[in-house]
């Protein structure tokens, strides 16, 4: 049966600044999903990392199906009503439009969509991340379906060593979606080529080479692209298929035990470390420090079992560790160099206003 997944995640307003919504800011999207989505939806799951809300959900409509998207721009909007009721903060904040036009694409919430034919057993994973940007994934993806030092299925799976292609965009253009396809092995140091520039280049799929089938989709969403100012971190969201001609699960978690520095943290001006959490997790240390999550599941006939937090083990405690050290070592160094991010990529103007004033005092000396 040919399946399609959707997850549409929006910031919708949350408790105490950024730090998480409200449970009846949650149960209202709850709500709102299973009485609307009844015909619609086989299935559906509503979670939160940080003050991010995400609705996972399958069906048999395709990707970029107009009433799934309005499923949750609705749902959201209903949402929305009742953060404001609260006095939640940032009421609203990632619905950049004020009404639907077919898809929510370019209107402020993430999305990441896969669609395939169901395999016997079929897991997949959820990956959410808050306080940070879209190439968040880019390292952990590289490292996962083309270096053998962290895949062994690389080595050992006879369809994985056939390889990998990868879609990357240019988010920076704005015009229209600008893409690039390449296939590793062959191309790696291409590919690792535009993937150090995690602002500017984020991959947004990956398919298997042996069979044709989509193993990844990534939100390439960039909110200051459709606000035309800077209104927050994009916060990117992750489907994964894994086993058989995929990674395996361990295989896709793997580089997240490095908690690799990316952009976002406080006031997503910063540079901090990413760190692996439990699902349903709240931010705290300086706005931060940015987070992932993960839920895998299986799924058949459309019907999702119950998540499985895959980040919740006794050995991400230890990197949990290992991480909370690497933040507080960054962050002592302030605002200085690479701890906070060039201004191209800062989310708030003030410093400019600074940098304007100052411009007009600077003298050249004369020699
Ligand atoms: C970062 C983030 C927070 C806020 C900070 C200030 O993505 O959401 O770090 O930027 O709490 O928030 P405002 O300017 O809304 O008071
Ligand atoms: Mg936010
Ligand atoms: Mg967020």
């Amino acid at each position: 049966m040919k399946i399609t997944i959707s997850v549409i995640k929006a910031d919708i307003g949350s408790i105490g600044g950024h730090i998480k919504p409200s449970n009846l800011l949650l149960e209202t999207v709850k709500n709102y999903v299973s009485e609307y989505g009844k015909e619609l939806l086989k299935d559906f799951y509503i979670g939160f990392t940080g003050d991010d809300i995400a609705i996972l959900m399958t069906h048999t409509h395709g990707k970029g199906n107009e009433a799934v998207h309005k499923l949750a721009w609705d749902a959201f909007k209903a949402g929305t009503i009742v953060a404001k009721n609260q006095g939640l903060y940032g009421a609203g904040q990632d619905l950049l439009k004020d009404s639907f036009s077919g898809n929510v694409k370019g209107m402020g919430p993430a999305v990441a969509e896969l669609e395939f034919e169901e395999r016997p057993n079929e897991p997949f994973l959820f990956f959410a991340a808050d306080k940070t940007e879209p190439g968040a994934y880019n390292l952990p993806l590289y490292l996962t379906f083309t270096d053998p030092m962290y895949c062994a299925g690389l080595l050992l799976s006879s369809e994985m060593s056939k390889g990998f292609k990868f879609t990357v965009m240019d988010v920076s253009y704005t015009r229209g979606d600008k893409v690039i396809d390449l296939k590793t092995p062959e191309e790696i140091y291409e590919l690792a080529s535009l993937l150090r520039d995690n602002e500017r280049f984020v991959v947004e799929s990956v398919y298997s080479r042996a069979t044709g089938d989509q193993a990844v989709a990534v939100s390439t969403t960039r909110l200051h692209n459709i606000a035309g100012k800077y209104t927050g971190k994009d916060d990117p969201i992750m489907l994964v298929r894994v086993q058989k001609q995929f990674p395996a699960t361990g295989e896709v978690l793997a580089p997240y035990s490095i908690g690799h520095l990316v952009g976002g943290f406080m006031r997503g001006s910063h540079t901090g470390p990413l760190m692996p959490v439990k699902l349903n997790s709240t931010i705290s240390y300086f706005d931060g420090p940015p987070v992932v999550s993960c839920a895998a599941f299986c799924v058949q006939n459309g019907k999702l079992t119950e998540p499985v937090d895959a980040f919740d083990h006794p050995f991400w405690e230890y990197v949990r560790d290992q991480i909370s050290k690497k933040a507080i070592e960054i962050r002592r160094q302030g605002f200085s160099g690479p701890a906070m991010l060039p201004y191209s990529e800062l989310e708030y103007g003030g410093i400019v206003e600074i940098m304007n004033r100052l411009e007009k005092k600077f003298r050249v000396r004369k020699k």
